[in-house]
């Protein structure tokens, strides 16, 4: 038992509290108790000797948080106290045992749990994906009998396709691979070392298209690869493995995996591009772009955290990748960022681009400078996704990291603001109190004029009273008419994106009023998603009666994202902290490193 805490992290370990000790072991033979009971009193008596670390009273600084100097508080009302924080991150805790021990008592070892009935999916290539995506929060919660079963179990795995059979590469990488890479950095098991090198190989002939991008799925018993249903590779395809490639490649020294993710990297530089619009379509032979829709939504939302997380997990020595970050991220906020008429919500849709829109006046053509106006130079679908939630933890985490002039670091943090606000209105304005999947924001009679930005600047102009555009916080919608926008797709999937923004909001801010909102929707996951075996998807969030619908899903995600999100919002301690960490896009956290001269020589990097 002991020897297995070994190498933990040494600030999660601590002395488990009796409940938490009766909950670890919730619902088995009663003969484990005595053991029980003794190594809890063996933990008490030597916990503080094996424990060493930072003292009792030890507390995490937060990084600097980012200031609005200049703009007028908004009133806060109080906040919970510590002790209420300890107690809700035990709350999560046990809803994760809760829904870990329904999937293992019900479903293990398929992919997932399906929560009413009882019966299971195998929707992700019948590898169990549930255990690899919990493996990392049992660890950051301490759970470690459900742990050390879980590496037993993946220690045995194969990863050979079944005949006829394709393994889905982005969704294998990010949740199979991720969640070995993250599991394996906080435990240094070797066994899992050994089966992220296995995995990694194995799906590496994926890359064996003509240009390099990935494709869609691939046998790894034959090696045969197979297209999506578009028949190209998405962005989110292309760049959602370089944090996974790259780190594998640190940690086995073999070069194969930094170049087959390097050369995604290498496209995207070459590609002819203009102005940061990088499509979310690209042509799997040719590595050319294949569309010209720009979106932060399904098709791309990951590639645009890897750029910035890529640069941050090798220590921010790439810096054209950040050059490549800084330039989308410019183009996002000055061409997909609008707020709606009425309640004046900053939201962040995707859009047809004929080309971009002209960035600050002196760069107009004289045409439109001598009056006239500009001819629209995209078409935004006004649809808002809650996928695109991601977007304001990224640009506050951007915001804290990058070196930018006071003028853009306020751009990028009030964005992370507007935008983690909408997010938190689409759960508050519903019955349930959670979030719709796709909304349809209303616009403006003519589009243009709901752009965000210069909105901002107009602000700025007229000497910054207030606060600017898309901050104001209207509060929650009095009925459905009060909106401003009406719902698309009404599922709450059990997502993670707006607790994930919440955290890093207030990680970087230190704005408690992100917890109690995580808070909010965490009781509301308990109060409508909550079954007798799990936690279930909702049908429709707006649904009027006590107990709202639901889907016979436990999508994997919810363990690895929601609730480690939930959890590490809740917790006083930073347990993977921002400037240590990246945490994958499936919340799976791999540790910031550099590349060492031996490395760059050999996976010649410059
Ligand atoms: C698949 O590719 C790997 C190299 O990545 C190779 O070692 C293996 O033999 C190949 N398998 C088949 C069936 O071709
Ligand atoms: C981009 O443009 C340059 C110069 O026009 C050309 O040489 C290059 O092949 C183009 N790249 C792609 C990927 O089309």
């Amino acid at each position: 038992m002991l020897s297995s805490l070994q190498g933990r992290n040494q600030y999660s370990l601590r002395i488990p509290t009796f409940r938490e000790g009766i909950s670890l072991l919730a619902g088995r033979p009663l003969r484990w108790v005595p053991q029980l009971l003794g190594f809890i009193l063996v933990i008490w008596y030597f916990g503080p000797i094996i424990r060493g670390g930072p003292p009792d009273d030890f507390k995490y600084e937060l990084p600097p948080p980012i200031h609005h100097p200049h703009l007028p508080p908004l009133y806060k009302p109080p906040t919970a106290s510590a002790n209420d924080w300890k107690l809700r991150s035990h709350q999560v805790r046990e809803a994760f045992i809760h829904s870990y021990k329904g999937y293992r008592d019900h479903a293990f070892p398929a992919d997932e749990l399906a929560p009413m009935s009882g019966k299971i999916h195998n929707n992700f290539n019948g590898w169990g994906v549930t255990v690899y995506d919990a493996l990392d929060t049992m660890w950051i919660m301490g759970l470690s009998e459900y742990f050390d079963e879980a590496v037993k179990f993946i220690g045995e795995a194969d990863y050979t396709t079944k005949p006829k059979q394709y393994a889905p590469f982005f969704e294998t990488i990010i949740r199979h691979l991720g969640g070995l890479l993250s599991a394996y950095a906080l435990s240094k098991d070797p066994i899992l070392l050994q089966q992220a090198d296995k995995m990694g190989a194995m799906l590496l002939p994926a890359f064996n298209t003509d240009s390099g991008l990935p494709a869609y799925a691939i046998s790894t018993r034959t090696n045969a690869t197979r297209g999506g249903w578009t028949g190209n590779t998405l962005w989110a395809e292309a760049l959602s493995n370089q944090l996974e490639y790259k780190y594998l490649a640190h940690i086995t020294g073999k070069p194969e995996y930094f170049e087959k993710a390097e050369r995604c990297m290498q496209l995207m530089y070459e590609a002819n591009v203009t102005d940061g619009i990088f499509p979310t379509q690209w042509n799997t032979q040719t590595g050319a772009p294949s569309n010209n829709k720009f979106s932060v939504g399904a098709f791309a939302d990951s590639a645009h955290e890897y750029l910035l997380k890529q640069w941050l997990m090798t220590s921010r020595s790439e810096t054209k990748i950040k050059d490549l970050y800084l330039n989308v991220s410019k183009s996002i906020i000055e061409n997909l960022l609008y707020v709606t008429p009425s309640r004046e919500m900053l939201y962040v849709t995707d859009a047809d681009m004929l080309k971009p829109h002209p960035r600050k006046s002196e760069e107009l053509p004289s045409t439109i400078k001598s009056g006239s106006t500009p001819t629209p130079s995209s078409v935004p679908s006004g649809t808002f996704e809650h996928l695109s939630c991601f977007l304001p933890g990224l640009f506050a985490l951007g915001a804290q990291t990058l070196d930018l002039p006071e003028s853009e670091k306020e751009i990028h943090a009030w964005a992370a603001e507007g935008l983690a606000y909408t997010c938190w209105l689409t759960y508050a304005d519903t019955k349930t109190g959670l979030g719709p999947d796709v909304v349809s924001m209303k616009m403006f009679t003519k589009n243009e004029d709901g752009l965000w930005l210069p909105r901002v600047e107009k602000w700025k102009e007229q000497g910054r009273s207030g606060r600017p555009p898309g901050l104001r916080e209207p509060g929650a919608a009095t009925g459905k008419a009060n909106r401003d926008y009406t719902i698309y797709k009404r599922s709450y999937l059990l997502r993670p994106e707006a607790l994930e923004s919440f955290y890093i909001m207030w990680r970087t801010t230190g704005d408690p009023v992100w917890r109690e909102r995580g808070w909010t929707i965490f009781q509301a996951i308990e109060k409508y998603a909550k079954t007798e075996i799990g936690y279930a998807s909702l049908v429709d969030v707006d649904k009027s009666s006590e107990k709202a619908p639901v889907k016979d899903e436990m999508p994997s995600y919810f363990l690895a994202e929601t609730l480690k999100y939930l959890y590490l919002l809740f917790t006083d301690e930073e347990l993977i902290p921002l400037d240590k960490w990246v945490l994958n896009t499936e919340a799976h956290p791999i540790p910031i490193f550099e590349w060492t001269d031996t490395e760059k020589k050999l996976f010649n990097i410059s």
